[in-house]
């Protein structure tokens, strides 16, 4: 099997949470590479989910690297208690900051890596300032809120810009697409610079993991061997 390629984040919004350790451990043996969990606050997104608690308990059940995205408004009093339920990434909203900078150097400090979320309106320009210290950036390909969305196509341009950007700015950055992926759209945003896939109800539904995994891999042109 080669999974060195495009890394599979399945977000666990669409997991079964009476089941969610099964789950997890599931997608971890079917080649998953982040386990992407999705906080979010009420304010920021109109919806409301899962805080350090779950981070916890996803800790104790995988080893694979915790992808939290925070869909939250003043982030900055939460990234400790996040860092320490065992998120290894921390990911911020341009639009949730008064001072990225300031936000991103805290989620350092606490020894993550740190990321910042595009919603779908918001211009990879904003991240210019911030490129030579940001670790991952995610495009938010639906807006943040809820799962099971149709990609919105007009995000595609910005993945190859913030993809151009990264290599001006010498930085090999992972390039985080989220929202709407599906064996129908994997191949457009991995084409336009996206190297991590954070896929939701098309990987958790009435099909076992692993096939949805390995179709998605088909669907890149990555098939298993
Ligand atoms: C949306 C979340 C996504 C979502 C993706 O606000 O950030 O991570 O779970 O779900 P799908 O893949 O169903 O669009
Ligand atoms: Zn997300």
């Amino acid at each position: 099997m080669n999974y060195d390629d495009t890394i599979i984040a399945p977000s666990i919004l669409s997991a079964d949470f009476t089941r969610l350790g099964e789950h997890v451990q599931e997608a971890e043996a079917a080649g998953a590479g982040w386990i992407h969990i999705d906080v979010m606050d009420g304010r920021f997104v109109p919806n409301i989910t899962m805080g350090p608690l779950i981070v916890e308990a996803v800790r104790r059940i995988t080893d694979l690297p915790l992808d939290v995205h925070l869909m939250m408004v003043e982030p900055d009093h939460l990234i400790p208690a996040f860092a320490s339920a065992g998120a290894d990434h921390i990911t911020v909203h341009v639009e949730a900051c008064r001072d990225l900078f300031r936000t991103l150097n805290l989620i350092k400090a606490q020894g993550c890596k740190a990321g910042v979320a595009l919603n779908p309106h918001s211009r990879a320009g904003e991240l210019y300032e911030v490129m030579t210290i940001i670790d991952q950036v995610t495009v938010m390909t639906v807006s943040p809120g809820f799962g099971g969305q149709s990609l919105i196509e007009e995000t595609l341009p910005k993945i190859a810009r913030l993809r151009a950007m990264a290599g001006d700015k010498h930085n090999p950055m992972p390039i985080v697409s989220d929202g709407g992926v599906n064996v129908t759209t994997a191949a457009s945003v991995a084409q336009a610079g996206s190297n991590v896939l954070v896929v939701g109800s098309a990987l958790f539904n009435d099909k076992p993991i692993v096939e949805n995994i390995n179709a998605l891999r088909a669907a890149l042109g990555e098939a298993d061997d």
